[in-house]
């Protein structure tokens, strides 16, 4: 979605700010653009498309500056195209802004503004954010930074926004309110963005915006963060643990090719200091630090989007065969308009890569103001949901680039499946022995997954004779199930194959219409509880016609004579199962991506960190 970059420095600031979006590409967008400022100066460049064809119609431009804000942009109000483009700029050209986030009340602010005689020249609502600063500052002739407070009193929606102005050289006034923006502190020198990742060569010292606060950014002075009452706020300064290593792509083709094969340290990582003594013990801070309310709830309801929603759906058997605690799941988009019903005696998880996705931030914000004890599960360190919950764990998977989920999915159910262990041991749902068991058996995750990517050679050519299919069908029971539609959305994501996933025994009641050598279904389908019944879903899409792929456990005998093609996983827990058969799924949507030639890093239309609702 939407990316934010700004400098005040000696440094280079074009540079700066190019690569600052370059960095930021990965979030998904559609056009981009830039304003670089000197005393009594502001010059715009913007463009449709790449971060490279900015730079290509900059290549003749007067780029020299001392201050300057960049913006990528991923279109909601108007079509990608150069006009509507940030940064956007008052009528009297003095005033630039970007902005991320939506502006809900656009329509009356700029019928109201052209009764003033403004005119507008875009269709974005960002234009009219940019014309209210500008009118307010002329009526009232106050400084930017008043405008902008007083522009934002009178804006319902959300908000990340950067605004300069040429009589105001050398400064940057910044807000948010719902959407990211995190600011750098160097030598002599500051960096805003959506995320650190801009200007993490810079400096590792960063200040988390908060909402409705206003940030006063000056060459040569010190930051000034204030609220809308003008009250100045005091500044918390915290160290960013990131490496710019973390964001190359290491000798891999594609950022998502790494982070599949980086999923044997991630999980070390995710597991590092959890389970302990061997095995013997699983200790999850988050949860042993609020024992009371989770040995207290009354139930558990897990709230998140698209990757983590699978992910949740996971959790919910998790919980419920560890703990014996009701679980429900919730797309979090569904949730915060339902009025639900929820007690101090809930205990309520949100669970969230970004840790910045809209719907669940907005839902952990119903959760909290009902009372409930909030639990944020996250990758993104000082992201907006670790800082709006009671509590909660990191999975310390590392910055994930590819936009499609891969090494956070598996980040995300190891760590559901540590706080569901946590949760049985408090509440003595499993024994000690059992407990141990599972300990052992997720010590030896990491090297077990490490095995699994064995398999790409064969998936790579597995995917050859799948890659023109036009609809897939993924279909598995119990854990499984949420295996499958993960799978299913990992392959519609970066090949634009129609996918489905579906509990395998609900196919009979529908979708085995559509069933026929068109039509392949991959099917997962490891030694568990379930296996016998999903053997007979296999002979049900055989008997009509379609090609099967099946994920079995190795040494499998009775689905490997059935199926057309197999891929031999090891045998795990069942509860374990999902982390290691969503491996060659999603190692099968890289490759049939990749023979489709299609961008897997930056798939159309697709946003890494989804900020608007
Ligand atoms: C799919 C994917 C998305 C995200 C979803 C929620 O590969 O990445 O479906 O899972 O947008 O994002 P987070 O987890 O950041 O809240």
């Amino acid at each position: 979605m939407c990316g934010i970059v700004g400098y005040v420095g000696d440094g280079n600031v074009y540079k700066i700010l190019i690569n600052g979006l370059y960095r930021l590409e990965y979030r998904g967008y559609d056009s981009a653009g830039i304003a670089l400022g000197s005393a009594g100066k502001i010059n715009i460049f913007k463009t449709v498309g790449k971060v490279d064809n900015l730079v290509n119609f900059c290549k003749d431009k007067d780029t020299d500056c001392t201050f300057g804000i960049a913006h990528t942009r991923w279109a909601t109000h108007g079509a990608p195209s150069d006009c509507n483009a940030h940064p956007h700029y008052s009528e009297d050209g003095n005033i630039a802004l970007v902005h991320n986030g939506t502006i809900e009340n656009y329509k009356l602010l700029k019928e109201a503004l052209e009764e003033h005689g403004c005119r507008f020249h875009t269709q974005t609502d960002t234009e009219v954010l940019v014309q209210l600063v500008s009118w307010i500052r002329h009526e009232n002739q106050c400084t930017l930074v008043e405008a902008v407070r007083e522009a934002l009193k009178q804006v319902i929606g959300a908000y990340a926004i950067a605004v300069i102005a040429k009589d105001d050289p050398d400064t940057i006034v910044a807000a948010r309110k719902q959407s990211p923006l995190v600011i750098g502190i160097g030598d002599n020198e500051t960096f805003l963005a959506s995320d650190a990742t801009p200007f993490v060569e810079y400096t590792k010292d960063v200040v988390y915006l908060e909402d409705e606060q206003i940030a006063l950014i000056r060459k040569g002075k010190p930051l000034k963060i204030f609220n809308f009452e003008n009250e100045e706020s005091t500044i918390n300064v915290k160290k960013l643990e990131l490496s710019i290593s973390q964001l190359e792509k290491g000798g891999y083709p594609h950022f998502m090719l790494k982070e599949i094969f980086e999923q044997p340290n991630t999980l070390l990582d995710c597991i590092r200091g959890r389970v302990v003594q061997g095995g013997k013990k699983v200790v999850l801070n988050g949860v042993n630090d609020n024992k009371d309310k989770f040995l207290n709830a009354r139930r558990i309801i897990i709230v998140a989007c698209g990757t983590s929603w699978h992910a949740s759906l996971i959790g919910k058997r998790l919980l419920q065969d560890m703990c014996r605690i009701p679980v429900e799941v919730e797309y979090a988009s569904e949730f915060r308009y339902s009025n639900p019903v929820i007690t101090p005696d809930d205990v309520v998880i949100a669970i969230s890569q970004s840790g910045e996705t809209a719907d669940t931030l907005a839902a952990v914000e119903i959760a909290r103001k009902a009372g409930a004890f909030v639990y944020g599960i996250s990758n993104v360190v000082g992201s907006s949901i670790p800082r709006n919950t009671d509590s909660g764990t990191y999975i310390h998977v590392g910055p994930e680039i590819g936009v499609a989920s891969t090494k956070a999915f598996t980040g995300q159910v190891m760590v559901l499946t540590l706080l569901a262990l946590t949760i049985a041991e408090l509440k003595g749902t499993m024994t000690q022995l059992e407990i141990e068991e599972m300990g052992q058996w997720i010590l030896r995750i990491p090297k077990i997954v490490e095995e699994v990517l064995g398999l790409a050679p064969q998936i790579e050519r597995l995917s050859l004779i799948y890659t023109y299919a036009r609809n897939f069908l993924y279909l598995g029971r119990g854990y499984s199930y949420p295996v499958a539609l993960e799978g299913a959305l990992k392959l519609k994501e970066i090949s634009y194959i129609h996918a489905e996933g579906y509990p395998a025994a609900e196919m009979k009641h529908g979708p085995i219409a559509l069933i026929d050598a068109e039509m392949p279904s991959v099917i997962i389908a490891p030694n568990d509880h379930l296996y016998e019944k999903i053997v007979s879903n296999v002979q049900q899409v055989k008997s009509r016609g379609g090609s099967t792929i099946a994920i079995v456990t190795k040494g499998d005998t009775e689905i490997s004579s059935i199926a057309n093609h197999v891929l031999e996983v090891p045998k795990v827990p069942e509860m374990l199962s999902p982390i290691i058969t969503t491996i060659p799924l999603q190692l099968l949507s890289y490759y049939i991506a990749i023979n489709k030639e299609k961008d897997v890093d930056m798939p159309r239309n697709l946003a890494k960190s989804v900020t608007v609702e």
